[in-house]
């Protein structure tokens, strides 16, 4: 535990609907380490956003926690957020130790709204001076390659990229440890996304934000700066593992189809050739039995419809949820 800085046990949350549930994050364990960028991949409607939310305890009508725990380490020592209130974890913890740019962040900008407003907000929000809080947004501008002025202008006069900037920028200017940006790059040109990866590396590299937690869709985006991937599939991590390993070798067949469907193939992946993913992701509100994934893997066999396969790790630091390595436990 001594490098970890978030941890999470068992996570289950469910959109809890009338009558039925959305198991959209259903039994998820995972360690954030110090120091680290991890990647969270799967397809479009696996529950990628939803754990965000959990993790930041977000949790807002009618997604509710049903089960598990998170720790954050705060000051040195764990503090159990979940058994904390939406409202406490926000006051006590969101800006401060753990930050988030949410899905289309720059978009849900209020185009009547000067950026410094959003400042003087954050500052009123957590008692500080604005005056200061400004002053550092100013410098932190800068650095990210931000006119100052820009700090005056309506984001509707900013371009996408730089309005993406400017979000970071300003939500990470208390230094959080952790960082979790949601799809901060789909809506950006390529030269805007390595622009903004490079602002997320700087900002780890001097120490600005600790770890970092970037979900996409975007196997070719994560791979430049992630240290780990987890990989999650119907509301389940199936895979997690250092990025090299898996990249040179994806364990689940899952992970596989994934890598195989990245839109251009990198040369690891056009050496083992193509085989895509049959079929669509399932509905969460009943999900298929056992293994998730078992109606369209191409490895299945019965005990997948019957058990679910646990996620175990076969080798240190891999970990796949697949009894084709049921044996494989290290
Ligand atoms: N407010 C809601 N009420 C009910 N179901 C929801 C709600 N928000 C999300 N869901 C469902 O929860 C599941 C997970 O959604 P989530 O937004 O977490 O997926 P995602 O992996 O972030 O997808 P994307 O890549 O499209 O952003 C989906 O089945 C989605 O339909
Ligand atoms: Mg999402």
């Amino acid at each position: 535990m001594e490098n970890v800085l978030l941890k999470a046990e068992n996570l289950r949350a469910y959109y809890k609907l009338e009558k039925v549930s959305v198991k959209a994050v259903d039994g998820l364990s995972f360690e954030i380490y110090e120091d680290e960028v991890v990647g969270v991949v799967g397809e479009s409607g696996c529950g990628k956003t939803t754990l965000s939310n959990v993790i930041f305890m977000n949790m807002v009508k009618p997604l509710t926690l049903v089960g598990g725990k998170i720790f954050l380490k705060v000051n040195g020592s764990f503090e159990e957020i979940s058994a904390l209130s939406r409202d406490e974890v926000k006051e006590k913890f969101w800006g401060k130790e753990m930050t988030i740019i949410p899905q289309s962040a720059m978009n849900a900008l209020m185009p009547t709204i000067k950026m410094e407003r959003y400042v003087q907000h954050l500052a009123e929000s957590h008692g500080l001076d604005a005056r200061e809080l400004i002053d550092k947004t100013l410098q932190r501008f800068k650095e990210v390659g931000l006119e100052t002025s820009w700090l005056k202008r309506y984001p509707f006069e900013l371009s996408g990229g730089m309005r993406q900037r400017a979000v970071i920028a300003v939500s990470t200017i208390l230094n959080p440890s952790l960082l979790v940006a949601d799809e901060p790059t789909s809506a950006l040109d390529v030269v805007n996304q390595k622009v903004f990866l490079k602002v997320l590396m700087s900002l780890k590299r001097r120490g600005i934000v600790k770890s970092i937690i970037l979900i996409t869709h975007d196997i070719a985006t994560v791979r430049q700066i992630a240290d780990r991937m987890i990989i999650m599939y119907a509301g389940k991590i199936v895979e997690l593992s250092p990025i090299d390993e898996l990249l040179e070798k994806p364990l689940h067949p899952y992970t596989e189809g994934l890598l195989n469907s990245v839109l251009t193939p990198e040369p690891e992946v056009k050496k083992r050739g193509i085989v895509t993913i049959p079929g669509a992701p399932p509905n969460l509100i009943d999900p298929p039995s056992g293994c998730r994934f078992h109606p369209r893997c191409p490895h299945m066999m019965d005990v997948c419809k019957e058990k679910e396969p646990p996620l175990v790790e076969i080798e240190p630091g891999r970990r796949v949820a697949c009894f084709l390595y049921a044996g494989e436990r290290t």
